[in-house]
């Protein structure tokens, strides 16, 4: 318990507790993991706090205005006067507000702002053979270790899906499946499903031909067949750089080669850099996510989508878009994608229901443009079919379930543990380090200081138990040594609080390290 003795007036208490924030404990291993949901203890006043951070990063809140008072917030969100002073003292904690003697708390002067701002990626030039793989299928065995915080992990918290109605839906479909043939599940895939999926996109203000989806297994297979669609082995693919590793492991598999295209980690691609490769490199297609890139959140905007499927249309160069992340934004409305500005059926989009409904289920599909029939014989001959009660599972639950108000809880989640990582990160880690500012999605990219290695970053934490995503993953060079990706889709909680601050403790110490052996070098080197 924080012992303050509130005032009721919107002033701070005497003596409040600066930088007690609740939960970060000081054992820097942390506490014991429970799973995904850590210990909770005390819920009401981290969502408080959690509300009040995600008004101050939407701007709602100003720098310098004054927050409602103890008293007023307890009346006014039915919570007592202790609860509201400890997601105050945690919010002051964060340096989201300060308290000032005898007026009250205000929202501090530019709260979200990193120091120092990512700088979009300048990577070399040069088509490269890609060879990742390996590292990412050890780096996700390791995610699976039970006791591991998964920070590291691709997938969100599963405990946001609605799984208990999906699995009731399959359970069913499953007693009565004896009576249909296998032909039914012939690509391109479930006609209800196909038709849900396209009265989705509807919804979203974008009309799709029914006739163009083809059902994968999840948004992986579909990025496979449609680059298998558009390249030959040899070929050269244009990727974003730093890019998800999905996209490197198609290019790995087909025996193509990669070259990474400078990427701001606020608009995404640049597309004069690609416009310039695609003329002296002789690119074959190009592979992007518009949408809360992983591993950037950025949002490409509206214009530079249209300019970029207008330059690659005048090339003639195929773009294949993945979209897994689209219902996932913490803006407004649904942003729209390659695929609304595509006139000449270049743009091969995927997407999947893994990222909204279950991964388990391994529900996928591509809408690939010019390149649909040959999709969907790759469909065919890569994996025959894809599996039936998954498929009428989801369709169900799309057609009775209210999945935009799951998605509108899963959204507000998401805005909300995305401030309070990045914040977390700002106070636990060296300074130098940055972070992206993502728009939708739920994973954050933190580049560390020149210097620290995210592989070494990797295995100290694993030690600890807990798992990062390290940047070696994300481009097919050793571009991205000194970045890692964190994983916010869970829940915030004490046990979530505390192995950022191990982390923040790892990196500190293998900054000092590496500046004491660079010292060390230079004093050596003048004796
Ligand atoms: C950005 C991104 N693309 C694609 C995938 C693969 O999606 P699926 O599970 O539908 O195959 C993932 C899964 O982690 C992802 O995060």
């Amino acid at each position: 318990m924080i012992s303050i003795v509130g005032s009721v007036d919107g002033k701070p208490a005497q003596g409040s507790r600066r930088n007690g924030s609740p939960g970060a404990g000081n054992d820097p291993a942390g506490p014991e993991w429970n799973g995904w949901r850590g210990e909770r203890g005390v819920k009401l006043y981290e969502k408080l706090a959690a509300d009040i951070e995600a008004l101050v990063l939407q701007g709602v809140l100003l720098p310098g205005e004054r927050i409602p008072s103890v008293r007023q917030a307890s009346q006014h969100h039915r919570m007592s006067i202790t609860t509201v002073i400890r997601a105050y003292v945690t919010l002051e904690s964060r340096g989201i507000i300060e308290s000032r003697p005898q007026s009250g708390y205000f929202v501090r002067a530019r709260p979200g702002e990193p120091a120092i701002e990512l700088r979009p990626s300048r990577p070399s030039a040069k088509p490269s053979a890609v060879d990742v793989s390996a590292l990412v299928l050890s780096t996700l065995r390791s995610i699976r270790s039970d006791k591991a915080v998964p920070l590291g992990s691709p997938y969100p918290d599963a405990a946001l899906f609605p799984w208990q109605r999906i699995s009731q839906y399959a359970n069913n479909i499953a007693r009565r499946y004896a009576k249909w043939t296998m032909l039914d599940d012939l690509p391109p895939g479930s006609s209800e499903l196909i038709r849900q999926i396209s009265r989705r996109y509807l919804e979203n203000g974008y009309a799709i031909d029914p006739n163009e989806v083809i059902v994968t297994i999840g948004a992986t297979e579909a990025i496979n067949l449609c680059l298998q669609a558009v390249a030959k082995p040899g070929d050269t693919i244009a990727v974003e750089s730093p890019t998800f590793y999905a996209m490197l492991h198609a290019i790995e598999r087909l025996g193509m080669r990669a070259i990474e295209v400078a990427t701001d980690p606020v608009e995404g691609i640049d597309i004069g850099a690609l416009e310039r490769l695609i003329d002296e490199k002789g690119v074959a297609a190009c592979m992007v996510m518009p949408n809360f890139q992983n591993p950037l959140g950025f949002q490409m905007p509206d214009e530079k989508k249209r300019n970029l499927v207008a330059m690659l249309t005048a090339k003639d160069i195929p773009v294949i878009e993945n979209d897994v992340y689209g219902e996932l934004y913490y803006g407004k409305s649904h942003p729209s994608s390659l695929k609304a500005y595509d006139t000449a059926g270049i743009v091969l989009h995927c997407a999947s229901f893994s990222k909204t409904l279950t991964n388990a289920f391994r529900i996928g599909w591509a809408l690939p443009g010019r390149y649909r029939d040959v999709v969907e014989r790759l469909k065919f001959l890569n994996t025959l079919t894809t599996p039936a009660i998954p498929q009428l599972a989801i369709a169900e639950f799309l057609k009775n379930d209210g999945y935009d108000s799951h998605l509108r809880r899963v959204r507000k989640a998401y805005a909300q543990q995305a401030s309070i990582m990045a914040a977390a990160v700002r106070r636990f880690f060296p300074e130098g380090t940055t972070t992206s500012r993502p728009a939708g999605g739920y994973v954050l990219w933190v580049q560390l200081p020149e210097g620290i290695d995210a592989m070494e970053m990797y295995h100290a934490a694993l030690e600890r138990r807990i798992t990062v995503a390290p940047g070696h993953m994300f481009a097919p060079g050793a571009t991205y040594r000194n970045c890692i990706r964190l994983n916010y889709s869970a829940e915030w909680s004490p046990g979530i609080e505390s192995a950022v601050q191990t982390l923040g403790k790892i990196a500190q110490h293998l900054l000092a390290r590496n500046r004491q052996s660079g010292e060390d070098n230079h004093d050596h080197a003048r004796r």
